[in-house]
């Protein structure tokens, strides 16, 4: 069954997502630079989500607010109210400023019926903080089971979600360094692999398609490799330039 919603979402076709929206030319993991990505033509946008002080699941990539924001401290230990004070756009440029961080709420009522949404879930423990519900919680809210993929490099976090979740699909986050030890800490199921794409060649591919693994790669931002990756037949390229990778892959 999830297999079949991943094709029906694929449809045969490469699926380009904005990596934090379209984060090469807009403030990371904000609403206009997953406008932008839509803007530009991007099937989805990949963003990454944790979980508040008082259990909201907002959109921030580090740990911290402290780079992309006026603003410092760790996102779980901050409530929603002391995060939506931030400007998470002039430290990008001047004219975001105003931006604020989005809930994944936000994120699904503005664009969730117009792109599929690629939610990676932060966490660095085995234990969870309660993450994987409140983004769960957060997905059927907006009944978008069918239009998102859930990953994490962290293979517990996962565990907590398949559990939590079982009818959303999930893609499992791999980097070189990380593979070997991530794949020895516990056993998950999943339907998509999300490597870091110089990890991908004929091989790869080949063992993917015996698996019945999805493949979405990142972060993939130059035309000449999405040509090659498209052509190795992965799925889903994740870029910080969507508009650049979908003119490239136009003619491939
Ligand atoms: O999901 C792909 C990619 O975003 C993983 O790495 O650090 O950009 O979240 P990072
Ligand atoms: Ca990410």
């Amino acid at each position: 069954m999830l297999q079949q919603s991943l094709q029906n979402m694929y449809q045969g076709r490469t699926l380009v997502f904005g990596h934090r929206g379209a984060m090469a030319y807009a403030p990371m993991n904000t609403i206009p630079a997953f406008e932008l990505a839509f803007e530009q033509g991007a099937h989805g946008i990949e963003l990454d989500v944790h979980r508040s002080k008082d259990g909201y699941p907002v959109i921030v990539h580090d740990f911290t607010v402290d780079a992309t924001s006026d603003g410092s401290g760790t996102v779980t230990e901050m409530t929603l109210a002391q995060l939506k004070e931030l400007d998470a756009g002039s430290w990008f440029d001047e004219k975001f400023r105003g931006t604020r961080i989005a809930t994944l709420d936000e994120v699904f009522e503005a664009v969730g019926q117009k792109l599929f949404v690629n939610v990676e879930i932060k966490s660095m423990t085995a234990e969870t903080d309660g993450v994987e519900q409140v983004v769960a919680d957060c997905i059927v809210r907006h009944m978008m089971q069918t239009r998102v993929i859930v990953s994490s490099f962290n293979p517990y976090t996962l565990k907590h979600f398949r559990k939590i979740a079982p009818d959303v699909p999930i893609g499992y986050l791999l980097e070189p360094e990380l593979q070997k030890t991530q794949i020895l800490m516990t056993k998950i199921d999943h339907e998509a692999r999300h490597p870091y794409h110089n990890m991908i060649d004929e091989k790869y591919m080949a063992w993917a398609q015996d698996e019945g693994y999805f493949v979405n790669t990142w972060t993939v931002n130059d035309p000449e490799r999405a040509k090659a990756l498209h052509a190795l037949g992965v799925h889903g390229i994740i870029t910080n330039n969507p508009d650049t990778i979908l003119e490239a892959l136009q003619n491939a």
